[in-house]
């Protein structure tokens, strides 16, 4: 008899005989009669084990527990009135077994796979395998699938080329560490494992493949977040002659096509901010908009109060700005210091507040400001009755951070958080270096391969910081879930800008002189983006970790529990490989 899916099994069904194979889901044991619910990838029945009128049945099947594999078969009967379940698709009936048997037993769970998670995270990671048969996890690698193969999809019908580029491979400098190598065959040299695709698929436009794509694996050897892998996944895209309006479009048509598969409809096109606007009224470049809270800048109005704190601000060329969370006037005194310690988390001094409690507004510290310049800062921020306004006094960027976590942490436990919504925007005009203070020198903002913006090229070399660059962003609620630009497709400026990043010509050349080669030899322009795979089915899944939407994740420390990746090697293996292995400090 051929093998039935146990969640297929309804009322229409009765009379009917079916073979199921799967785990024991759930048992109970009820004067004699045996009670198995069986599981398999369609859903859950029961089965009913008569020792009396099948012993041999009973036999096979009394020793199953929890989570052994079993086969059942027997006629399909309707269960008495008071015994349907109708939380269970197959509430309605069950199985009268006739023949059964173990397939896999089980040693005892180290924890259920049903209902709520009891067992630590580190439990659960040793034991992937079984906690990949709880439902949420497989719904989640299911929606990943799905995703996957609707995607390239999508890829196909707009004509892109799908391509493999190596994992053997040489540094592709994006901002992290690289994972190395050993060569056996090169004694002393080392690949390098790829942390992003970027300069073969820019090598692929000089080709003249004109639209690539790849759902690509990159590396990076960096510290480790909830929302960051060591290994990940990125759709990684490129196009020749186009620019950002054509990267914009195909993204959102994408997202269109993908979002759907979990019930999220985005809009046809999203906003768009400039890097400096977002910093300006949010505080961060990938703001989440379900907070409509704006950050405004005051500092032009309380440059001449004789309060020393925005004395001191404005006097070291520094900003006032501040939020206005409607209905927070009520906050406790705790609650304030609770907004200060997020403000001092990220750098600043503290927070300080002026609110419309009962008519005219007022100032944390009585008599610092006139009544006028209260009214002022009341009125610039917006603040309403009820509402409390929060300021930072200090250096832009500190100014920034500290408001950007206020405005979404406070603004939401006051309800300004739209916590169902789906806040798409495009982020742009990122500066095309940032100063690197420890180090000494300037680090790209993206990467060394993104192009300026023409119209400040100019600049690149005796004001590097002002130069805008030709990167974007997509975001979504407070995610950056992808991250390309227009490149520079002239191997002059290239060679202008790894200058400017503290880049010799003798080291680019070293480095990079498979890429000037080929930038000199017909060059399309081109540019394109890569997507976070990982994190956009981890928003599309609901899931507040990278972890829950991919099969085999590694921990904070970059580790496998389950196979205990990484591991030490043999003598002999580090032998062939010329390496040895000192002590830590040694
Ligand atoms: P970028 O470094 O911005 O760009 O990466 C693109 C997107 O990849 C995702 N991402 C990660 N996801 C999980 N774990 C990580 N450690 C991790 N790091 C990045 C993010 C990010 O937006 N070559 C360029 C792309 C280009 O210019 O076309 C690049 O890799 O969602």
């Amino acid at each position: 008899m051929n093998r039935t899916g146990a969640g297929t099994l309804t009322a229409e069904r009765v009379g009917e005989q079916a073979k199921v194979q799967g785990w024991v889901h759930r048992r109970r044991d009820h004067g004699g009669v045996i009670f198995l619910d069986v599981r398999d990838r369609s859903g859950v029945v029961q089965a009913v084990v008569h020792p009396e009128s099948t012993p041999d049945a009973a036999k096979a099947l009394d020793p199953a527990r929890l989570e052994w594999v079993v086969e059942v078969e027997g006629e399909i009967v309707r269960r008495d009135p008071d015994k349907v379940n109708p939380k269970m698709a197959t509430g309605e009936i069950e199985i009268q077994v006739r023949r059964g048997r173990v397939l896999g037993p089980s040693e005892p769970m180290p924890f259920g796979v049903e209902g709520a998670q009891d067992a630590s995270e580190e439990t659960r990671l040793k034991y992937r395998f079984l906690d990949l048969r709880r439902q949420g996890l497989q719904n989640n690698l299911r929606l990943r699938s799905d995703f996957t193969i609707e995607s390239l999809g999508y890829f196909r019908e707009q004509g892109f080329v799908n391509v493999e580029t190596p994992m053997l491979t040489r540094s592709t400098p994006e901002g992290a560490r690289d994972y190395l190598v050993p060569s056996r065959l090169n004694h002393g040299s080392f690949y390098a494992l790829p942390q992003s695709p970027q300069l073969f698929k820019q090598i692929l436009m000089v080709s003249g493949l004109e639209r690539y794509v790849q759902f690509a694996r990159c590396f990076r050897d960096e510290d480790l977040r909830a929302d960051r892998q060591p290994e990940f996944t990125q759709i990684d895209v490129e196009m020749s002659f186009v620019d950002e309006e054509d990267v914009y479009g195909l993204v959102e048509g994408l997202f269109a096509r993908v979002f759907p598969l979990a019930g999220i409809e985005p809009p046809a096109s999203y906003p768009r901010l400039s890097y400096d606007d977002a910093m300006l009224r949010y505080g961060n470049d990938r703001p989440d908009l379900r907070v409509d809270l704006e950050i405004e800048d005051v500092t032009d109005c309380l440059r001449e109060t004789g309060f020393r704190a925005f004395q001191a601000a404005v006097a070291s060329g520094g900003v006032i700005r501040g939020v206005h969370i409607p209905g927070a006037a009520s906050s406790s005194r705790r609650q304030v210091d609770e907004y200060a310690d997020i403000a001092r988390r990220h750098g600043a001094a503290g927070v300080l507040w002026v609110k419309r409690d009962g008519g005219v507004p007022s100032f944390l510290v009585k008599g610092a400001l006139t009544d006028g310049q209260v009214e002022t800062l009341a009125d610039r921020l917006g603040v309403e009755e009820g509402g409390l306004g929060l300021l930072v006094a200090g250096p832009a960027p500190t100014a920034a951070a500290a408001l950007g976590a206020l405005r979404v942490e406070v603004g939401r436990r006051f309800g300004h958080m739209r916590e169902d919504a789906h806040e798409f925007l495009w982020v742009h005009d990122f500066p095309l270096v940032a100063w690197n203070g420890d180090e000494g020198r300037w680090n790209a903002t993206h990467h060394p391969f993104t192009s300026p913006r023409m119209e400040d090229l100019e600049l690149l070399e005796s004001d590097p910081g002002s130069v805008r660059s030709r990167a974007y962003d997509v975001v979504l609620n407070g995610n950056e879930i992808g991250g390309g630009s227009i490149r520079i497709h002239d191997r002059d400026v290239q060679k202008r800008v790894l200058a400017v990043l503290g880049i010799d010509a003798a080291e680019a050349e070293q480095r990079f002189g498979f890429l000037f080669e080929a930038l000199s030899y017909g060059a399309p322009p081109h540019g394109g983006i890569a997507l976070g795979v990982d994190r956009i089915v981890m928003l599309m899944a609901g899931a507040s970790s990278l972890r829950d939407v991919i099969a085999f994740p590694k921990t904070a420390s970059a580790v496998c529990l389950m196979t205990e990746a990484p591991s030490t090697v043999d003598q002999e293996q580090l032998l062939e490989l010329g390496l040895r292995v000192r002590p830590r400090g040694g």
